[in-house]
């Protein structure tokens, strides 16, 4: 993906002069993002609830008199679910109204060539609605402050102790780059806290909900969200399974009014971004959080983070090493599509070799949209360092 600007306020500026939708194999990928937040209802009803009535009527009619009844109430907690899936299915739906103008993205207004986009959607694409869905619980509800405290504070405290002092004129001056942004949480408080934020992504699907959430939701807790009816295993009761989540917590396009366009969101590869000469000293702090493992070749990433950041600039790192590539086979890039996976002893050896001095190092055990109710939680022991380019 070539870089394009998803600026608050110009949603939808091009970057470089290029028009990513020029090339067909991004115009399929932005079209069947799009078209999974629209397809997200009717495939949540088939898989969540239509599935497990079927799978229900096939029991002996012994037991489905059993589980009808109280306590158990089985059907009932399938048309409860199926009205979470209808709260679930607003945003969803509210993203896809929205992205299709940000992103310039013509929908078709007959039948035929709707159902000729409908089926262009990947069951991965209908995959990342829900994983994206679930995803705001992280970045923008309430209840995600547990996890944000735990990945984002570490970044925000560093930030504080570095330029705390600092005037607001000067505190502008510090420019920070959020590769792998996500929903856009952790960039959004960096410029909220007074800096100059640019949140970097390369997902459609992460675009489209960040770009929704940030520039188009109308006002806190304006959405319900059921983040954990995804799945139905490990559910200690239907009351934790089915709980809601209000989103987002604070209204974001109200503060961003305040932040004198401090805040900017970019479209692109972060290494086809920043890796250039054009890129080079642009940026005096990267911040990343639970992205260096979506590297599959890291010396390319440290490369890419040594050329964005000033002489003396801060890269400012949160997350665990589980490497997105160890299972199959990364994109061809112009570097090449070679990947590599290491341990964390490793890592630290060669951050230096790419001219970074480690200052500072701790740690932090965390979920990643972690379902703090369920009989099973994922915890990482997520490492946290502050290196110093040399
Ligand atoms: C594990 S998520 C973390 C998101 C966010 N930082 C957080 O802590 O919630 C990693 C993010 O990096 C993005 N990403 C992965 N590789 C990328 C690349 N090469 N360029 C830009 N974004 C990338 C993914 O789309 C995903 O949103």
């Amino acid at each position: 993906m070539s870089q394009m600007e998803l600026d608050v306020g110009h949603q939808h500026e091009l970057d470089h002069g290029i028009n990513p939708y020029e090339d067909p194999e991004e115009h399929q990928a932005a079209v069947s993002s799009l078209y999974s937040y629209l397809l997200y209802r009717r495939a949540a009803h088939r898989n969540l609830t239509h599935r497990r009535r079927n799978a229900f009527y096939n029991l002996p009619c012994a037991h489905q008199d059993l589980l009808q009844k109280l306590p158990i109430s089985y059907l009932k907690k399938l048309d409860m679910v199926d009205d979470a899936i209808e709260h679930n299915a607003l945003l969803s739906e509210a993203i896809f109204r929205t992205a299709g103008e940000s992103f310039g993205i013509d929908i078709p207004s007959d039948k035929e060539g709707k159902k000729a986009l409908e089926k262009m959607v990947t069951p991965e694409d209908l995959d990342k609605v829900r994983s994206t869905i679930k995803q705001f619980y992280r970045d923008w509800s309430a209840e995600g402050a547990v996890e944000r405290d735990v990945c984002y504070g570490p970044v925000m405290k560093e930030l504080e102790e570095r330029y705390g002092a600092l005037g607001s004129g000067e505190k502008a001056g510090i420019r920070v780059l959020v590769p792998g942004a996500g929903l856009g949480r952790l960039a959004f408080d960096i410029a909220i806290a007074g800096f100059s934020a640019q949140g970097n992504e390369f997902s459609y699907h992460q675009l489209m909900a960040s770009n929704f959430i940030l520039n188009h939701s109308s006002k806190a807790n304006e959405f319900v969200l059921h983040p954990f009816i995804n799945t139905f295993s490990n559910h200690k009761s239907v009351t934790n399974q089915l709980r809601p989540v209000l989103i987002p917590d604070v209204h974001p396009a109200s503060l961003l009014a305040t932040t004198d366009d401090r805040f900017s969101m970019s479209a692109s590869d972060f290494i086809s971004g920043y890796r250039g000469p054009e890129s080079a000293g642009t940026f005096e702090v990267c911040a990343t959080v639970f992205f260096i493992d979506t590297a599959p070749n890291l010396c390319a990433y440290l490369e890419t983070i040594r050329n964005l950041l000033v002489p003396g600039g801060v890269w400012i790192n949160f997350g665990p090493l589980l490497w997105h590539y160890e299972d199959h086979r990364p994109p061809k890039r112009e570097e090449g599509d070679g990947s590599f996976e290491i341990s964390l002893e490793e890592v630290l050896e060669l951050i230096p070799a790419y001219g970074f001095k480690i200052v500072k190092r701790g740690k932090g055990n965390t979920a990643y949209v972690g379902d703090g109710m369920s009989m099973l939680t994922h915890s990482y022991e997520a490492e946290f360092w502050v290196a110093e380019k040399i």
